[in-house]
């Protein structure tokens, strides 16, 4: 499996909460921008010639406030420079209240065949809370504008008076809505946005709080028939995220544009966070590299061994075995035996965290760290 993840740095402000690399007030520069991303991608499609990809990832930042042909450009690019899988998943964020019919008809033509939606809270006093731009409503409209598609929806825990009511609310409205899959996630606040200061101030749950929230949400998943298959991510049976289901497995991924990150050849790599510098590296013919690594040895195995365990398929003993060629109850059995109440074997195939201790795995997993 390999994916082929894309960076759009533009959105209309900037949310409350947000510490993601996105530019609201630049989308003056997407067609600069747009035109270095197809050349990223050109500059990069002789050394990965011999690679399928299975998934395609279009994310942000705000994907869907550009206008529709850089989106529809972008994906004619990556057919141009990259083998494609026959079945391959290509997702598109959006913003509710930022498409219309025809922007969807472009992406639905270009061959997007999954959307996923921020929806964060069906409560509009907390998305205005929170610094977004559109109401549940405009949700509500945006699903209606896609029709029968495979959608996602993004939701919040932990928002500043959110209760456990408000967040069912939240899945209910999506779930009304036809979405196939959900992903949750507790708030966090990043040292540097607004929402940090509300933290400070403690205005906001605490983690205890949100653990409760997280469980009560959880139940009323599943009972809704979303099973969870990752700590933030739910879905109806056949519909999980094949593009993060691949980096949970550790596979290979390429990353284009500011701040993208790739996995390949055993070396993580990220580009730069900065436009400027990113469209003057493309233009002078640079990739925009401003970390590379190599991963190796214990390294790469405590990386297979986190992202695997915030799944609910959790680690693979046999495929650990392929890839590292040594057993994973050995190289880690210190950690192993000291958290042994946490873990399930399964069908001695597979060791997963418990499903009541998933959502603390990383308090679990830091005894792995070695
Ligand atoms: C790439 S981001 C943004 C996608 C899209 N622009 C939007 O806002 O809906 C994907 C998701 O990460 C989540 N997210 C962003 N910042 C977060 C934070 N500080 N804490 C928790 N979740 C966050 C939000 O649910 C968001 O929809
Ligand atoms: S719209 Fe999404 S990416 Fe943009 S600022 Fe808000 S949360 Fe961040």
């Amino acid at each position: 499996m390999a994916g082929i993840y894309i960076h759009i740095p533009f959105c209309t402000s900037k949310c409350r909460y947000c510490d993601f690399t996105s530019y609201p007030g630049k989308i003056g520069f997407a067609e600069a921008y747009m035109a270095c991303l197809y050349k990223e991608m050109k500059l990069r499609a002789a050394e990965l010639q011999n690679k399928t990809f299975d998934t395609v990832y279009i994310g942000g930042g705000t994907p869907s406030v550009i206008d529709a042909k850089w989106i529809v450009g972008c994906l004619n690019q990556v057919r141009a420079c990259y083998a494609l899988a026959p079945n391959v998943e290509v997702t598109i964020e959006m913003n509710p209240g930022t498409v219309t019919e025809e922007k969807i008809q472009a992406y639905k033509q270009a061959g997007a065949n999954r959307f996923s939606i921020g929806l964060q809270t069906a409560i509009d006093a907390q998305l205005e809370e929170l610094g977004r731009r559109h109401t549940a409503a405009d949700f509500v409209e945006t699903c209606r504008l896609l029709g029968e598609v495979n959608k996602s929806a993004d939701i919040m825990i932990g928002l500043k008076g959110q209760t456990s009511a408000d967040i069912r609310k939240s899945i209910d409205l999506a779930a009304g809505q036809g979405v196939s899959h959900i992903s949750m996630y507790a708030l966090t606040p990043e040292d540097g946005t607004p929402v940090y200061t509300d933290y400070l101030n403690g205005e906001l749950p605490d983690s205890d709080e949100v653990a409760a929230q997280y469980d009560d949400a959880r139940a009323y998943l599943k009972q809704l028939g979303f099973e969870r298959y990752e700590v933030s991510n739910f879905a109806k049976k056949g519909f999980e995220s094949r593009h993060n289901l691949n980096y949970w497995r550790r596979g290979e991924y390429i990353g284009f544009g500011v701040d993208a990150s790739s996995f390949m050849c055993g070396r993580r790599f990220t580009n730069t966070r900065d436009l400027d510098d990113y469209i003057k590296c493309i233009l002078s013919n640079h990739y925009p590299v401003v970390s590379d690594e190599e991963i190796t040895g214990d390294d790469a195995k405590f990386e297979k061994v986190m992202l695997a365990l915030r799944t609910e398929e959790g680690l693979d003993i046999a495929a650990y075995r392929r890839e590292f060629g040594t057993e994973f109850v050995l190289d880690f059995s210190d950690a192993l035996i000291k958290n042994k109440e946490y873990f399930d074997l399964i069908d001695g195939k597979r060791v997963k965290i418990k499903d009541e201790y998933l959502y603390v795995q990383n308090q679990i997993l830091m005894d792995f760290l070695r």
